[in-house]
């Protein structure tokens, strides 16, 4: 495994790094002043150019994100304020835990971000036992018959039922459990992990590396019986952003685990992924939508970018350049066609998409800004790991 120092002084060439250094530094000019408009809200996106607030509705999967984002930005400058500021998000979580809202399977997505990022940057105890919290609660959502951890709650309707519904988003939650696993020495959030981590790998992974973004499982024999596109085009399609969660998603599961296993499910997905980049480096909200409405999702790009530049660090070097200039392409094309670096707009990403088939598509969501900040400060060394 290489640090992210040496990718960048051994696997970059110089214009490269020169580039990545200048987006760096783009980013921080950025953050650093919007910050200090946002004060105590909550991004999820922007009205009229300027960030939301989503604090008022405390259980969205998205409020961590934001405090993600003010970490990374401490942990480049140590700059005090972002700690500050990451800590308002943390607190304004609590509320999840209380009410008991928002106690879906996205507990990494709420509280690596934020509670763990702080524990891990200053060793806070109340971060530490937030973060213990989640993690406890998220186990507690295993379906042992199927062994998959189930996405969300609520009895069936004639609408919808979701009751046996994994998806593969929460490839991205799975840290949390490696993370309070190692902090208690308790090995079952770790075993809950790699269940669900492995029946991932055959009921949600294709053969060609392309995924699936639900897997409808009965949860009380745990047999597979169904797919559904989800946030895709169609079922059976290639929703992007998915396969960024997958490709992300396992890659940290081989951090996390050691099973090597996990790092072939990460190559295949990121094998599909590149061969799907189209040519402008953009990527469509689904590898498999019809030619119009094209619609783009920069998210899924800085997602995927955030992947590859893990898979890099941890195949031999002849594999390294496959999965380190697959990210640079994508996010050059984000950083000259994509991104906002002045102040006519609060967020960085333009472009992201939240689900195909949404009335509103194409604007800013505030993770296509944090994991394209994770994407880029990787590139330069900051080896600061959220998830
Ligand atoms: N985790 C939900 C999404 O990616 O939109």
């Amino acid at each position: 495994m290489l640090s992210l120092k040496e990718l960048n002084q051994q696997f970059m060439n110089q214009a490269d790094r020169e580039w990545a250094s200048r987006t760096a530094a783009a980013i921080k000019n950025k953050v650093s002043a919007v910050s200090l408009t946002v004060g105590s809200a909550i991004p999820y996106s922007t009205v009229n150019g300027r960030f939301d607030d989503w604090s008022d509705r405390i259980e969205w999967w998205c409020n961590g994100f934001w405090s993600g984002l003010l970490w990374l930005m401490y942990t480049e400058t140590r700059d005090e304020r972002y700690l500050e500021q990451a800590r308002i998000s943390e607190a304004a979580l609590d509320a999840c835990f209380r009410d008991f809202v928002g106690m879906d399977h996205d507990a990494g997505f709420r509280w690596l971000p934020t509670a763990v990022s702080d524990y891990r940057l200053t060793g806070n105890e109340a971060s530490r036992r937030r973060g213990l919290l989640a993690a406890t609660i998220l186990a507690g959502r295993y379906n042992p018959a199927g062994e998959f951890i189930r996405a969300w709650d609520g009895l069936p309707t004639a609408e919808r039922n979701n009751v046996g519904w994994g998806i593969i988003d929460c490839m991205m939650n799975l840290p949390i459990l490696y993370w309070a696993s190692e902090e208690t020495q308790d090995p079952r959030f770790r075993e809950i992990a790699m269940k669900h981590a492995d029946t991932v790998s055959w009921a949600f992974v294709r053969p060609d590396g392309s995924c699936e973004h639900i897997v409808e499982f009965d949860p009380f024999s745990g047999e597979k019986v169904a797919i559904h596109g989800g946030q895709g085009y169609a079922d059976g399609s290639s929703w992007t952003r998915g396969q960024a969660w997958g490709l992300y998603g396992f890659v940290l599961s081989y951090i996390h685990s050691g099973k090597e296993a996990y790092l072939d499910t990460a190559k295949r997905i990121a094998h599909y992924f590149i061969a799907n980049i189209p040519e402008s480096g953009h990527i469509p909200v689904d590898f498999r939508q019809p030619a119009e409405p094209d619609w783009e999702d920069s998210t899924a790009s800085a997602i995927a970018s955030c992947g590859l530049i893990e898979l890099a660090r941890h195949v031999p070097d002849g594999e390294r350049h496959l999965y380190l200039q697959a990210a640079i392409k994508l996010l050059k094309a984000l950083d000259r066609d994509r991104c906002c670096y002045d102040l006519s707009n609060d967020a960085i990403v333009q472009k992201c998409t939240a689900a195909y088939h949404d009335k509103e598509h194409e604007f800013n969501i505030i993770y296509g800004d944090s994991y394209y900040a994770e994407a880029i400060f990787k590139l330069t060394g900051n080896d600061f790991l959220i998830w």
